[in-house]
């Protein structure tokens, strides 16, 4: 049963990750109209552009320090039933920003939530800042000096998300140095909507130990083995490749063939009311479609692990507990 393997999750955007419930409740608290949002414990898009416009309106619906902390303790208590014990959160102060709140309530609030989970279910959180890419390199400078200068003890990463298609990452790599002058880990999106050259865009100029996705690597058997060589771990989320039609059936998504050309793969749920999954289900996909026994998903846990951006104490007691 993978319902008993202990997992890792390292790719979940908060906002991205609000059950449709929550979101019918924080919508009545605000008086918005999300009716034609929702259907049933999903949110409706079409494609990659209606997702992200989508995902805006969700992040909307969260205004203070206390709806963030909320959100926050239910995402990763749910994930700890799922057998969860490390969460690595995506967040975006752009995102709280434009809802009214500031970067420092944000993260105040995440980080309540996040306590209060660790307490109920004693799951370990990680916060991860991110730009967002069609909001421009300026502001992603903005985001970066702000994760810099803020002594969080949660806040371990930065990273990029959004739309994939617009820019380069060289556009973005001030925003990335300052991010790592600070001792941040460095992640970001590349290879989802966009093919092997933009996972190559991405090695070359912000030089990431994880990739966000990078499946599309598979297109390009030199770009794979710069993975191989450089030990870049990918952040692999095979549920939101089909639901975004990256591929059309699970069976013809890279998970299997990326693991066994010896990239090393990590099990993520990106979005997940989005793309009607969780991460449980995810792991159980990896199961059930790729094969992967308990004993390899447990080894996949510990890949997570490894690269996660936590602290060695806490890396070794996570890595006990398998
Ligand atoms: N933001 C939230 N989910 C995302 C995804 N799958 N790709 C890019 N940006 C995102
Ligand atoms: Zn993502």
């Amino acid at each position: 049963m993978t319902r008993d393997v202990p997992k890792a999750e390292l790719h979940c955007h908060i906002e991205g990750a609000a059950p449709t419930q929550l979101a019918r409740s924080q919508a009545l608290k605000y008086g918005v109209d999300i009716n034609h949002l929702i259907d049933g414990e999903r949110f409706v898009w079409q494609d990659f552009t209606s997702f992200l416009t989508a995902y805006d309106a969700v992040a909307a619906l969260f205004r203070t320090e206390e709806d963030y902390a909320l959100l926050a303790e239910q995402y990763l208590s749910s994930i700890a039933r799922q057998g969860a014990i490390y969460s690595e959160v995506f967040t975006s102060p752009d995102h709280a920003r434009n809802a009214g709140l500031s970067p420092q309530a944000y993260l105040n609030g995440l980080g309540e939530g996040m306590r209060r989970a660790k307490e109920k279910h004693d799951i370990e959180g990680r916060i991860i800042i991110t730009c967002v890419r069609h909001f421009g390199p300026e502001t992603a400078i903005d985001v970066a000096r702000f994760a810099a200068s803020i002594p969080h003890p949660l806040v371990t990463g930065f990273g990029m998300g959004g739309d994939e298609r617009m820019g380069s990452h060289k556009d973005f790599a001030p925003a990335f140095d300052i991010a790592r002058a600070a001792g941040l880990g460095i992640t970001t999106h590349a290879g989802e909507v966009v093919g092997a050259e933009s996972v190559t865009d991405a090695l070359d100029h912000v030089h990431p130990t994880r990739i966000g996705h990078g499946v599309r690597a598979i297109e390009d058997p030199a770009v794979m083995q710069r993975l191989v060589d450089e030990g870049v771990v990918l952040e692999v989320c095979p549920g939101s490749n089909i639901s975004l039609s990256v591929y059309d059936k699970m069976k013809d998504h890279p998970f299997a063939a990326l693991k066994n050309a010896g990239v090393k793969v990590t099990i993520n749920s990106d979005d997940p009311p989005f793309f009607a999954t969780n991460l449980g289900e995810e792991y159980q996909t990896v199961h059930s479609v790729f094969g992967l026994s308990e004993a390899e998903l447990r080894h996949t846990t510990r890949t997570a692990l490894e690269c996660a951006f936590v602290d060695e104490e806490t890396r070794a007691a996570l890595i006990a507990k398998l």
